[in-house]
């Protein structure tokens, strides 16, 4: 299985922090954020991995993660979103050459989880998969219905909606087959002018190959002040926790 981390899009909700940099390279306690989203695909032994970069800042990235091999990756590549904010099937299009007509396992670069998904990595055959988690908030996440009739079906997913109909947000961790870029060649953008990855995640539920996962462990993305925030205290108190309130100022 290959990996595509995607990093592009400007980052407005968190200017003026992405004035000078990508929203992805900002730090999440001791790491840039980026390098959460690559290791959970290493975790789950994905070698091979595309990283789509964006913006006026997408250079950066090089530098900061080179050639991937601090992280044990065996190949890293790297694509260039022109349009900064096409959205993230907009981004996904650019892995169709990467993907060599087969699975990809898809993480947005914003996405700092400490979930294992090396079992669902390992166990994917096709159509695809995304991977839920409850939430407080979930007017800013797309929210996944599940058919109370029958629990492993989802009826539809919903972005960003006003009347949330349950809290099961989805994650930006998604497993798809090669049709998925048949699929993104047949959507238009959405009334924010982005090709949205909730149309893409409907197509496969029309054609009732969508299948979804709880996503074990502590997840959040990091795209607002407030969830960088949170992120970063997750962090700091799960790599460093006891030292850091022990140590002096
Ligand atoms: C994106 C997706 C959304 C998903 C979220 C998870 O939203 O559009 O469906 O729930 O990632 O991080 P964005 O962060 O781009 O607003």
């Amino acid at each position: 299985m290959k990996g595509v981390v995607l990093a592009g899009g400007l980052g407005t909700r968190l200017y003026p922090l992405t004035h000078a940099t990508n929203k992805h390279l900002l730090p999440v306690f001791d790491k840039p954020m980026v390098f959460y989203p690559i290791q959970t695909l290493v975790n789950a032994g994905i070698r091979d991995i595309l990283v789509v970069v964006g913006g006026p800042h997408a250079g950066d990235f090089i530098r900061v993660l080179q050639n991937g091999k601090e992280f044990g990756i065996d190949h890293l590549e790297y694509a260039y979103q022109q349009s900064g904010d096409g959205g993230i099937a907009d981004a996904l299009k650019l892995a169709e050459d990467f993907s060599d007509n087969g699975p990809l396992t898809v993480i947005l670069g914003d996405n700092c989880t400490d979930a294992d998904i090396s079992k669902e990595v390992k166990n994917f055959n096709d159509g695809a998969l995304i991977f839920l988690k409850k939430v407080h908030d979930p007017h800013r996440f797309g929210i996944a219905e599940i058919d109370p009739k029958d629990k492993t079906k989802v009826v539809s997913i919903v972005e960003k909606p006003k009347k949330p109909k349950g809290n099961l947000a989805v994650t930006g961790v998604y497993i798809y087959d090669s049709h998925v870029f048949h699929h993104i060649s047949q959507m238009k953008p959405s009334a924010r002018g982005q090709l949205e990855i909730t149309d893409v995640n409907n197509i496969y539920i029309k054609e009732g190959t969508l299948r979804w996962a709880t996503l074990e462990g502590y997840w959040s993305d990091a795209g607002t002040f407030a969830s960088l925030y949170k992120t970063n205290v997750f962090w700091a108190n799960k790599i460093a926790g006891k030292r850091l309130r022990e140590e002096p100022d």
